[in-house]
């Protein structure tokens, strides 16, 4: 219903140019309503729609309502003499196809430009919002489900599909999301927080995913006043849960003992072994959508550390401590059984050579969903710098996928790496709704 749209989030659209598309779905009927939330939130909304749209709806209807002529065909002499298509590919601040129908979605997977609304995706930069409408076996086939895992690769953002009554009665997933939420969509897009703003004082989003991060180094005791631990500043592990928080994340931060301030937004939980941060995380582990071990745990801790500080020996110019492995909690964490295994579990690896090869070793032998590879062998980088480089590897259900990423702050390497971890999420979440898990990505 029109009366659920909230007017914070229709003041933010005023004068925002919406290019709305329209392909051949019993939803389509609905584009009209999406047409007049848009007109009403004061955007600016011209509609393009597919061939077999029109058999669904008029271009007469959405011209009405959004008061600007429809466009139907690419080779369309006197709509291209108006506005020529590239010229309305980059007019668009937002390109929003609803409904997306599963020939439509196969063809933008592929990068077809075979009629006016293929063609104006591939020539705009702007960014791109996609509902999906189609049968509920159409939606679960492992092609459309391929295809949609594309996109989101392709930084679509994908509107629903809802589950419910479908028109061909048949009932399951694949309904068009509701025109308020398709609305939501669009008006969240221009009021997404920013980094240096964490919603601290905004009621908590009950769907947020929690996102459980483990940061800084561990510090393993020798006796009561000494340690060992490493030269980890948790910078990165800071800026990752910062920028979850920025994505609208509930935010957990399990840390080893740093020099930082809190992000706003995040609950802290403090601890300074290995052992400490590992009960911490199997606890924490369940509750999460989302896991990113960026801690720098110690690998080995003293067997036996001395209940007493250590007494200098007069008699001997060494000292040997025996050492035990510490339990690796990233592993452990992706070797929780399924139901209270988080949904994606992030690593990160430190390497100075081969660190594609490395980093899909570790990867697989650490049961991981994704991990991001540092090259620590490049001065300047890595730990206590500002700035970051990385290989980013991640799963999909063909094998393993991966993006370089160039030396750049840790602030923003932080919001890819929230971002690729978030679309994986999605994605899993997707197929889990639609009961098709593949096997390369149920670990
Ligand atoms: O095996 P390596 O230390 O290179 O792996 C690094 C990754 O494993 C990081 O994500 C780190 O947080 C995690 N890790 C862990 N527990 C350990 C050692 C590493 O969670 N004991």
């Amino acid at each position: 219903m029109a009366s659920a749209v909230n007017t914070t989030s229709a003041s933010t659209l005023t004068g925002k140019r919406i290019l709305l598309g329209v392909s051949a779905g019993i939803a389509a009927y609905k584009s009209a309503l999406i047409v007049r939330l848009l007109k009403q939130a004061g955007c600016d909304v011209r509609v393009v729609m597919t061939d077999g749209a029109q058999a669904f709806i008029t271009p007469l209807t959405l011209q009405a309502l959004s008061g600007e002529a429809v466009r139907t065909s690419l080779l369309d002499p006197e709509a291209e003499a108006g506005m020529g298509h590239i010229e309305l590919a980059r007019w668009a601040d937002v390109v929003l196809i609803a409904p997306a129908t599963a020939d439509l979605i196969a063809r933008l997977v592929h990068g077809m430009a075979d009629d006016l609304l293929t063609t104006l995706c591939l020539a705009s930069e702007a960014p791109k919002l996609i509902a999906p409408a189609m049968n509920q076996a159409m939606w679960r086939h492992p092609a459309t489900q391929r295809n949609v895992e594309q996109l989101v690769g392709d930084d679509w953002q994908l509107i629903g599909p809802a589950a419910g009554d479908q028109a061909c009665g048949d009932v399951g997933p694949g309904r068009m999301s509701e025109p308020e939420e398709i609305f939501s969509a669009v008006a969240a897009l221009f009021s997404a927080p920013s980094l240096a703003a964490a919603p601290l004082t905004t009621a908590p989003d009950l769907n947020a995913p929690h996102v459980v991060i483990t940061a800084g180094p561990t510090r393993e005791p020798l006796d009561p006043v000494r340690y060992i631990s490493n030269h980890s500043s948790g910078k990165m592990g800071y800026a990752l849960a910062a920028a979850a928080v920025a994505e609208g994340a509930k935010v957990t931060l399990i840390s080893g003992p740093v020099n930082l301030p809190t992000p706003q937004g995040v609950t802290r939980i403090d601890v300074e072994s290995a052992e400490q941060m590992h009960s911490e995380a199997q606890r924490l582990a369940p509750q999460a959508a989302l896991f990113i071990g960026c801690a720098a745990v110690a690998d080995y801790r003293a067997a036996a550390p001395a209940e007493h500080k250590l007494k200098k020996q007069e008699d001997s110019d060494t000292l040997t401590l025996t050492l035990i492995k510490n339990p690796d909690i990233i592993a452990s964490v992706a070797a929780l059984p399924a139901k209270q295994r988080p949904q994606v579990v992030v690593g990160f690896a430190a390497e100075t050579q081969e660190i594609e090869r490395y980093a899909q070793d570790k990867l697989q032998r650490k049961g991981l969903d994704m991990i991001v590879a540092n090259d620590v062998s490049q001065t300047g980088l890595g730990f206590g710098s500002d700035h970051n480089a990385a290989w980013l590897l991640w799963r999909t259900s063909q094998g393993v996928d991966s993006r370089a990423e160039t030396p750049q702050p840790k602030t923003q390497l932080a919001a890819t790496i929230i971002r690729q971890a978030l679309t994986l999420l999605s994605t899993k979440s997707l197929n889990k709704a639609a009961g098709h898990e593949s096997s390369g990505e149920s670990l």
